[in-house]
């Protein structure tokens, strides 16, 4: 269905942002009002005013303290995270600990000393971005197809949404770099079907999906990455260490054989490193690297190309590929002792839904409390806790009897969505995880009092 209003894809960058359009049957790229195509992801304040982009970054040296930058690597996370920790050793700004753990960014404004959260930094590169592109479109843009590093777990996403919502941009989609990347002109994939690499490193996150291209599916196999590896933190030991690691988890997530592997592309800054492009190159056996593609740019044609699909632009140019995506990290919920019941296992497709059935352990208890987590291990405590809530009413039956079906949802942009039935009354609770708010508010309360715990059932799909 066609969406009201002008649509951009936006390239949100740990250093530089990029916005196109779907204009004249094909990608534009925005320029500023210098006509540059890249815009620096800083912002600084001063005593009378605040600078974005190029006019933020150079004055870094002369007031330091007040020019922010790099805070795609604080949104989402926890003060305590220890990437926020090492981050911070290398930032001349300070960064404190704010109300429920979240990273506070301190600057001096006109004056007085302000603090904000790593959305609003975002949100205001983001309105800077959607400034720049409606002096040179001269109308107004509502909606944004907005790209986040594949490796970004939900409280990552949620809170670039978050970031979008402030600065006023309707997200229609989140997508995931390298698989927008895979979008780009210049990969070919008529024809035959194609397994390509995509090696996406940036400034703050090195990303990397193994893609099969046939016409007009773009399924991703599987995708894996750091988001505290950027290229301003390596050097060439590393460069092995983690590149080839995550290269071989890679194909053996998606149970390719090397030689399986038609191309390999590279984009990102950081892939200009010549030991960057020389060490994909001999892990796959000397292949020559794809070098059709437009490095800096890779990311934000195919979030535009995404953006003009969305918002329901026909043209021939632009054939209707169905991207299948996968979830970054499995989902699950906690059961007796702990335990981490995966009701979504990492690189499944997306969007999915899995139905999984619980009874309660404690039969005399009238509620049930719910709670939610990412990651691969097979204790919750190990893994990282996206929210809980209560499901009340539950009848007094017998331990043991089926009683509660618990769904899981992962929608297109990674956004997670559980819900509760308790199957004899069908009193129902829905909830989607919320970083800011709802889900968490339960979270200070002693747990383990007043309410029942989950105890697997059966697997029911
Ligand atoms: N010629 C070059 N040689 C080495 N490094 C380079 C070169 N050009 C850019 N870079 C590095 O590339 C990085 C920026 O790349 P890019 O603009 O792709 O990042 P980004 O998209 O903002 O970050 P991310 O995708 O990680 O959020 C910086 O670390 C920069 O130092
Ligand atoms: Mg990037």
């Amino acid at each position: 269905m066609p969406v009201a209003g002008q649509t951009v894809g936006i390239d949100l960058g740990t250093t530089n942002c990029c916005v196109g359009v779907w204009r004249n049957n094909r990608v534009e790229i925005i320029t500023d009002y210098h006509g540059r195509r890249a815009i620096p992801s800083y912002v600084a304040f001063n005593e009378t005013e605040r600078l974005m982009g190029d006019a933020a970054m150079s004055q870094n040296a002369a007031n330091a303290r007040n020019t922010i930058f790099g805070a795609k690597r604080l949104i989402g996370r926890k003060f305590t995270d220890p990437a926020v920790q090492s981050n911070m050793t290398h930032w001349p700004f300070d960064v404190v600990s704010g109300p429920c753990d979240n990273p506070i960014i301190k600057a001096h404004y006109k004056g007085e000393e302000r603090h904000f959260q790593a959305e609003e930094i975002c949100a205001m590169i983001l309105m800077e971005m959607k400034e720049i592109t409606e002096a040179y479109l001269e109308k107004e843009v509502k909606n944004a197809v907005i790209s986040v590093p594949a490796c970004f777990n939900d409280a990552q996403r949620q809170a670039t949404k978050c970031a979008a919502s402030i600065a006023g941009l309707n997200v229609l989609r989140l997508i995931n770099e390298p698989t927008a990347a895979a979008n780009a002109n210049g990969i070919d994939h008529r024809g035959c079907e194609k397994n390509v690499l995509i090696f996406d490193w940036g400034g703050g996150c090195l990303d990397i999906s193994l893609l099969t291209l046939d016409d007009e599916i773009y399924e991703v196999k599987a995708s894996a990455g750091d988001t505290s590896l950027g290229g301003e933190d390596i050097d060439n030991r590393m460069v092995d260490y983690f590149c080839i690691g995550i290269c071989e988890q890679i194909l053996r997530d998606s149970k390719m054989p090397k030689d399986q592997v038609h191309e390999v592309v590279l984009v990102g800054g950081s892939t200009r490193i010549p030991k960057l492009q020389s060490m994909p190159s001999a892990f796959f056996d000397g292949m020559e690297l794809c070098k059709r593609v437009n490095p800096n740019e890779a990311v934000t044609f195919g979030a535009t190309v995404k953006a003009a699909l969305l918002s329901g632009v026909k043209s021939e140019k632009l054939s209707e590929i169905l991207l299948l995506d996968v979830a970054p990290f499995s989902l699950g919920v906690e059961s007796i002792g702990g335990r981490m019941i995966t009701f979504i296992r990492q690189n499944n497709h997306i969007p999915c839904k899995k139905t999984l059935t619980f009874s309660v352990c404690k039969d005399i208890l009238p509620s049930v409390l719910i709670r939610i987590f990412e990651g691969e291990h097979s204790m919750t405590k190990d893994n990282n806790f996206l929210g809980e809530f209560r499901l009340d009413g539950v009848l007094p039956l017998a331990s043991g009897q089926p009683q509660i079906d618990v769904t899981v949802y992962v929608d297109a942009d990674g956004t997670v969505t559980v819900s509760a039935i308790e199957r004899s009354t069908g009193k129902e609770k829905k909830v989607t995880v919320s970083h800011d708010k709802g889900l968490r508010l339960l979270s200070g309360r002693k747990r383990g009092h007043g309410y029942g715990t989950l105890e697997m059932y059966k697997l029911s799909d």
